[in-house]
């Protein structure tokens, strides 16, 4: 018995999710399909919105949101803490298209199942093991994806 509670224990940590809060969350909103070709790339803005990247700083920033600075290194001097679990993000967008930024927020673990990374836009269906409040939702919403990858593309 206690080894299968630990085990469950393991697989929600290693989910990635608790750490992220819903309590502000708006209604959950129908999720919006993507496509990725073959090379990992996601051309197509999610619902075809448009990012404003003054708000993906903002959300990159927000531990309740997508809780980047815990993991990475990024251009934001006024943040004490920057974690090191994932690449230094700085120039970014010289290394990568948007399209390939965009299928790396919106599930790395196409690339590579064991990341640490959390999917930010997993189709919540695919899910498994979720805490019931957050059943239904993605980490990030579309918009906020969206928000997230116009702020990534100005790291050159
Ligand atoms: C729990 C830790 C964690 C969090 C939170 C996290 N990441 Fe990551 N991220 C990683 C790790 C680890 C990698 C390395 C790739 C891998 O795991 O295969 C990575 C890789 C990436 C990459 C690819 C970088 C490269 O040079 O290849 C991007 C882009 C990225 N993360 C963006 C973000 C953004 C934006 C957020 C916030 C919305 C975020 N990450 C949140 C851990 C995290």
């Amino acid at each position: 018995m206690m080894l299968k509670k630990s085990l469950v224990l393991t697989a929600v940590a290693c989910l990635g999710l608790p750490m992220v809060s819903m309590a502000e969350e708006p209604p959950i909103e129908a999720y919006k399909a993507w496509t990725a070709t073959k090379d990992h790339t996601i051309w197509a803005p999610l619902g075809g919105l448009k990012g404003d990247p003054a708000k993906g700083r903002k959300l990159a920033i927000a531990s309740a949101k997508g809780n980047c600075l815990a993991c990475h290194e990024l251009p934001i001097p006024e943040e004490g803490f920057h974690g090191e679990v994932g690449p230094n993000l700085s120039g970014l967008a010289s290394r990568y298209t948007e399209g390939e930024i965009r299928m790396r927020i919106v599930d790395i673990q196409v690339l590579n199942p064991a990341s640490l990374m959390p999917p930010m836009y997993k189709n919540p269906a695919e899910l498994k093991n979720v805490a019931k409040k957050y059943v239904g939702r993605t980490i990030l919403t579309a918009q906020e994806v969206e928000d997230v990858v116009a702020y990534l593309m100005t790291l050159k």
